[in-house]
């Protein structure tokens, strides 16, 4: 429980599928985006946790990019929510030493966000107290269409030959080069899928599926579960030793 903050071990990358706000929300008669509103009143506690129980990198998926094919008012009612978002915890983030960075595909978002999501990343870029990193029109299978789609540029042009693909260097093609893989992935809501986060780097991940739905989710929740697969002993295909 929070309080008793001692760090886990082995949990360095925590991500989370943030999801059940839209049903958060129809269970009170409200409408969905105040399920919206109320989960991103969430987030702020969580990542004050974090640090403090060892959790140096936590991965927000936000908006996904299958996430456009809901009504034209939610979607429009979500990006303001994240422009509002960036705008009211910028200072509180970087008061905290968090550096943010987003992934995901932002040339399908207005011009208004990207300016404040490039500010948010500058802002940040020199602190080191906890790796926040948004997911924000993300999918794992447009970043890997993406990656393939640069790496074949960059073998057209004769910079990559065959025998350069390796893991390591497709790694550097994905838009979470600067990040170590997920060790835990939490989703929220009773709903046990992944829908398109991380593909490639959750290949070991541990997953963990809670009912609880995102807006009554709290930080020493997140603390618990942390804390109950932070004991584990994760294979990675090998033997026990
Ligand atoms: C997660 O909550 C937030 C986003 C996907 C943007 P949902 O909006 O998916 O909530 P449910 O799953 O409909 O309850
Ligand atoms: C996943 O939730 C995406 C985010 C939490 C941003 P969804 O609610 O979009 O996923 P599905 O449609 O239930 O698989
Ligand atoms: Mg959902």
């Amino acid at each position: 429980m929070t309080g008793e903050t001692e760090p886990t071990r082995n949990i360095n990358h925590v991500a989370v599928i943030m999801d059940g706000n839209g049903r958060w929300a129809t269970r009170r008669g409200l409408p969905r985006l105040v399920g919206h509103r109320k989960g991103a009143s969430r987030v702020r506690e969580i990542v004050d946790l974090c640090p403090d129980i060892g959790v140096k990198y936590l991965t927000l998926y936000a908006f996904s990019t299958e996430n456009w094919k809901r009504a034209e008012g939610e979607v429009a009612g979500l990006m303001s929510l994240f422009r509002r978002y960036i705008l009211k915890e910028a200072k509180k983030l970087h008061e905290n030493r968090v550096r943010v960075r987003f992934i995901g595909d932002r040339t399908r978002l207005d011009r208004k966000l990207i300016d404040l999501m490039a500010s948010l990343e500058e802002k940040t870029a020199g602190n080191d107290h906890l790796n926040l990193t948004i997911a924000l029109n993300y999918g794992g299978r447009d970043e890997l269409t993406r990656a393939i789609r640069s790496l074949t540029e960059d073998a057209a042009e004769g910079r990559v030959a065959p025998e350069d693909v390796t893991e390591e260097s497709i790694g550097f093609y994905l838009d979470t080069r600067y990040l170590p893989d997920p060790d835990l992935v939490i989703r929220t809501s009773g709903e046990q899928r992944i829908s398109n986060f991380l593909l490639w780097q959750s290949a070991y991940a541990e997953y963990a599926f809670v009912e609880t739905l995102w807006p009554d989710f709290s930080a020493a929740e997140f603390e618990d579960i942390v804390k109950g697969y932070s004991g584990r002993d994760r294979r990675f295909g090998a033997a026990s030793a």
